[in-house]
């Protein structure tokens, strides 16, 4: 028999019991992640992938770029997840498990508590500390459904099977932040759901940003108030904590602007003059205006992420917009 302990707080009564289990698959593969980052940054074309924006400061910052006059996504995102909220709840149904895919703060699937019901939650992010922090704070909800936290990074494999029941599930993944995949990785990450989904009735709501006019593209990547190109930058002080490389910020700039050839934003670093860095023991040079590149973010046409996902293996799928089409939100299963 487990021990619970019955809590009144105000007019609510709470259940205490055992904190949230979190497994964490990460730290396993964390020296093949950093030789491959310094593989990377040592190739004729240097890159470092996005997922180390995420330290501290970087997760801070980008708590800051979505409330920049001129980043709209998560906005609008807000926005049509509340004009919605009952139709895209009716359409899911309630009491499914919800597995909520780079989770962090866990505050965007909270606000679906109300309306699916979910059985269990499970909490799927890189950050242990941010899995951490988000269940330790539902768990002191009203009618908190069953909680967990898989730490991972889901961009290599999603896995979630150490932790997700075979039941019934709406995976959610909100924000766009498929644009961050390639259009090939983004299809297999879609497909992997897909495999998860077919043992049971299950579904993904899914946010994606749609291709606009560049102008508007450029701005969001590339605020006034510089807070992108702080983010960006800090990218660089991550990596001389976690290599031991010696990058030097003030060498570099943030450059962030829509490719419409590939229908992309890039981001990038570039140098501002010749710079020697030292990268595990070897000296990289960089010339002026040798680019590092950061990010992606692909931007989708409606039929074009419908096309994804028909070929992902989904075949029913809805679609709610703002009035401007600037955002999509689907549920396909
Ligand atoms: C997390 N991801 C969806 C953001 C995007 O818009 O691609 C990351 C970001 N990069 C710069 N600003 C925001």
């Amino acid at each position: 028999m487990s021990l619970r302990t019955i809590t009144q707080i105000g007019n609510t009564v709470r259940a205490d019991s055992a904190p949230p289990t979190i497994t964490n698959v990460l730290k396993l593969d964390s020296k093949a992640e950093l030789d491959a980052l310094a593989k990377r940054l040592l190739a004729p074309a240097a890159s470092i992938p996005p997922k180390y924006f995420y330290d501290e400061i970087g997760s801070t910052l980008y708590n800051a770029i979505v409330l920049t006059r001129e980043y709209y996504p998560t906005r609008t995102e807000a926005a049509i997840f509340e004009r919605f909220r009952r139709q895209i709840a009716a359409v899911i149904g309630e009491g499914k498990q919800f597995v909520d895919l780079g989770s962090g703060d866990s505050v965007k699937a909270e606000k679906w508590f109300a309306s699916l019901k979910p059985s269990r939650y499970v909490a799927v992010d890189i950050s242990e500390t941010a899995v951490a922090d988000a269940l330790a704070r539902l768990s002191g909800l009203a009618n908190a459904p069953d909680l967990c936290g898989l730490i991972t990074d889901f961009s290599r494999v999603l896995d979630v099977t150490p932790v997700a029941e075979k039941k019934p599930s709406v995976f959610f993944y909100p924000g766009s932040s498929i644009g961050n995949f390639m259009p090939d990785e983004a299809s297999w990450f879609l497909r992997q759901i897909r495999a998860h989904c077919a043992t049971s009735d299950c579904g993904l709501l899914i946010g994606v940003d749609a291709k606009k006019d560049k102008a508007r593209l450029d701005a969001a990547y590339d605020d006034a108030l510089g807070v992108t190109a702080a983010f960006n930058l800090n990218t660089l002080n991550h990596v001389n904590g976690l290599l031991g490389t010696d990058f030097d910020v003030h060498d570099w700039k943030h450059r962030g602007f829509y490719n419409e050839a590939f229908g992309r934003i890039e981001m990038h670093l570039e140098a501002r003059r010749d710079v020697i860095v030292r990268i595990r023991g070897e000296a990289r040079s960089f010339y002026r205006g040798e680019r590092i590149h950061t990010e992606n973010s692909y931007k989708y046409a409606p039929d074009q992420f419908r096309a994804l996902l028909t070929e992902a293996g989904f075949s029913d799928v809805h679609l709610w917009q703002d009035e401007g089409g600037d955002f999509n939100v689907f549920y396909a299963r």
